[in-house]
């Protein structure tokens, strides 16, 4: 199955997937269609809704004689009226709520194949969480035989391979790995609804984790029966593309409307607050008064509407870098959520959503709560102000916190910190632990926004950064009541280079690293300021452009010359992205660097990093930004895996 990414953030992205009716993006939500009742036609969908694609179910088809022979003669797109992407299920759901079914696995497949599905998937073996290990284990095993069985009977359909194993993180990563080694399309997690249902969401967030971390990281992944808004956020931050709803209906017969924040009964609503097409043209005590049928179509059409606009604001976090910022106002609103982020926490899991992590977000780092600081922006950040201050002065100057950006606040306070301590450095008070004066325009530190009052928990997390950074140094607490020194312009012209000097150097290593740093710039540097804003614009080292830095967040972008000295002063794999020969003209055309070129990768590099392209025999060939984790690029064989900006002719 064609899949791209095309945005990063959290371990969430936007993709592309391309069925051959046609193309979606990711994270998408694929409402249930009971093709026996339709109450919402799918064609409405379409056109009211703005429904991508859908789900139906084979099985049912398959058991009613009047759809079967529909199906069969004329197609499932035909049958329910549908002209975009349809994936189908197989029975399993059945078999989990009404007990045994009688289905042959092939069967099912070969029929959802025959029918036209864009998507098929196999009678997978639902795994309760009730299950003791063994059983979860069998169901696995007979999972993933079914799987192996039948994709030699998939031809053209892509199919979903469901993955099991109960709440036992270790068997759902087996079950992953066995089904990633096969020719499977997409990969449900399967056996969820039974823990959304009784709001087990740290069960949840473990068999997510433990099964992306299985899974090859270039399929769709779906969350089988996640239909409420509520968890869209968390799951599509954990890396899960797909969701299907039948909640929207099944809600809708109990008189129960969807909303973000959770369910409400129509009995206990004193308004409809809600402005989507059906609440903003009914009041509350008319929906109530309407016939049972005629409500619950207009119920189901809401919890619909709250549904897909859930994921449009994922999607939207997505852009801007928010993501973590949705999950934790969404777990804001419910206890069991709140408190499931805390497995979030854990390291293993921090250190493997921190490969996903773009470097840079286009907006600010918003606090929103206990969980703000966990999240794994903060982890690397962390890990990466240890090495800035390994490296520092031994004694450091303290300021309290200020205005952002803090070395334009403190300009005056600085001169005279210079004056007397010309070779320390500055470090100031800040919410989210000791920043270095020099990073203060960089992102996060100019664009974090932390509350006066921090939550216990922010306090010692912040403490504990503190230590580990500052330990074994001298802190001088700098007061900041003091007499301005009368300097001229020469003198202060003259401190203000030392500190753009210190400026570029501490910024490139915490984006580039320490050595990298150094290579960039081990020679005479000289900047070009902007006139308007006096920010820097442009380093050169001995005359060579080296990098720009960005005006909104601080960061640098490679030129030319500056990856041909990383080039020639680092050795593979440091800072490269190693292309296929095959793909060396392109790149030397300016084309893109497609990922399914690419051979190997700095496994430091993150998404958004900047990076140099370099053919296999480590022939420098062109600086561009990483659009993809290092663990992804190769792995999809589709979309692009590094931005080329500059290359060699
Ligand atoms: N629908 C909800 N959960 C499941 C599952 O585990 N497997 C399948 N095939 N369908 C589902
Ligand atoms: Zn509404």
């Amino acid at each position: 199955m064609k899949f791209e990414i095309k945005h990063h953030d959290a371990a969430g992205r936007i993709g592309r997937l391309i069925t051959n009716h046609g193309s979606v993006t990711t994270p998408l939500l694929l409402p249930v269609i009971n093709p026996n009742k339709m109450s919402i036609t799918p064609q409405m969908m379409k056109e009211k809704f703005g429904v991508q694609a859908v789900i139906t179910n084979s099985y049912i088809i398959h058991q009613h004689q009047k759809l079967y022979d529909t199906a069969l003669a004329e197609g499932v797109h035909s049958l329910i009226d549908f002209d975009g992407p349809i994936m189908t299920d197989s029975g399993t759901f059945q078999s989990y709520m009404y007990g045994e079914i009688e289905m042959d696995p092939l069967t099912i497949v070969r029929f959802q194949r025959d029918i036209g599905s864009d998507i098929g998937t196999i009678l997978d073996i639902f795994g309760t969480p009730d299950q003791t290990k063994e059983e979860a284990e069998d169901a696995v095993n007979t999972t993933v035989e079914r799987a192996k069985q039948s994709i030699s009977e998939k031809k053209e359909m892509n199919l979903a391979c469901p993955v099991q194993g109960s709440i036992y993180p270790s068997l759902r990563s087996y079950c992953a790995k066995k089904l990633g080694e096969l020719n499977a399309d997409m990969h449900p997690i399967g056996g969820v609804v039974p823990l959304m249902e009784n709001q087990q969401y740290t069960h949840l967030i473990k068999v997510i984790l433990a099964s992306k971390k299985g899974l090859p990281v270039n399929r769709p992944v779906h969350l089988f029966g996640a239909g409420h808004p509520l968890i869209f956020p968390l799951a599509a931050a954990l890396g899960c593309d797909i969701f299907d709803s039948s909640a929207y209906i099944k809600y809708a017969k109990q008189n129960r409307l969807i909303f973000p924040w959770g369910t409400e009964k129509i009995d206990d609503l004193y308004e409809l607050p809600c402005s989507c097409p059906v609440c903003s043209t009914i009041s509350l005590s008319e929906l109530r008064s309407l016939p049972k049928k005629k409500r619950e179509q207009k119920i189901a059409e809401h919890n619909l509407f709250i549904s897909i606009s859930e994921l449009k604001k994922v999607r939207n976090a997505i852009m801007q870098g928010r993501l973590w910022e949705l999950v934790e106002q969404r777990a804001s609103a419910n206890p069991f959520l709140q408190d499931a982020l805390h497995e979030i926490h854990n390291m293993n899991h921090i250190n493997w959503l921190e490969q996903f992590e773009p470097v840079r977000k286009t907006r600010g780092l918003f606090y929103t709560g206990i969980h703000t600081i966990h999240q794994p922006f903060f982890y690397r950040l962390h890990a990466r102000l240890i090495q800035w201050f390994n490296q520092s002065s031994s004694t450091l100057i303290l300021l309290d916190e200020s205005e952002k950006p803090f070395s334009t606040a403190y300009i005056d306070i600085l001169f005279r910190i210079a004056k007397e301590y010309p070779k320390e450095d500055i470090i100031v008070d800040s919410a989210i632990g000791p920043v270095p004066i020099d990073l203060d325009e960089m992102y996060p530190f100019a664009q974090y926004i932390f509350p006066d009052f921090l939550d216990i928990g922010t306090k010692q997390v912040r403490k504990k950064r503190w230590e580990e950074c500052l330990k074994d140094k001298k802190i001088i607490r700098w007061e900041i009541e003091g007499i301005t020194p009368n300097l001229t312009l020469n003198e202060k012209n003259h401190l203000q280079k030392i500190f753009d000097e210190r400026k570029v150097r501490s910024v490139a290593q915490m984006q580039f690293g320490l050595d990298i740093a150094h290579i960039l710039f081990n020679g005479v540097i000289s900047l070009v300021k902007s006139k308007k804003t006096s920010k820097i614009r442009n380093v050169f080292v001995d005359d060579d452009h080296v990098v720009s830095m960005r005006a909104s967040d601080g960061l640098f972008t490679l030129k030319l010359n500056g990856g041909k000295k990383v080039h020639k002063h680092s050795s593979s794999p440091r800072f490269r992205v190693v292309i296929d020969d095959d793909a060396v003209p392109f790149v030397k055309e300016g084309k893109s660097g497609f990922s399914k070129f690419v051979i190997s990768v700095d496994p430091r590099l993150r998404p958004y990093d900047e990076c140099i392209v370099v053919s296999k025999k480590d022939e420098f060939l062109a600086i561009g930004q990483c659009l993809l984790s290092p663990c992804e690029m190769g792995r999809f064989r589709f979309g692009q895996a590094v931005k080329i900006r500059e290359h060699i002719k």
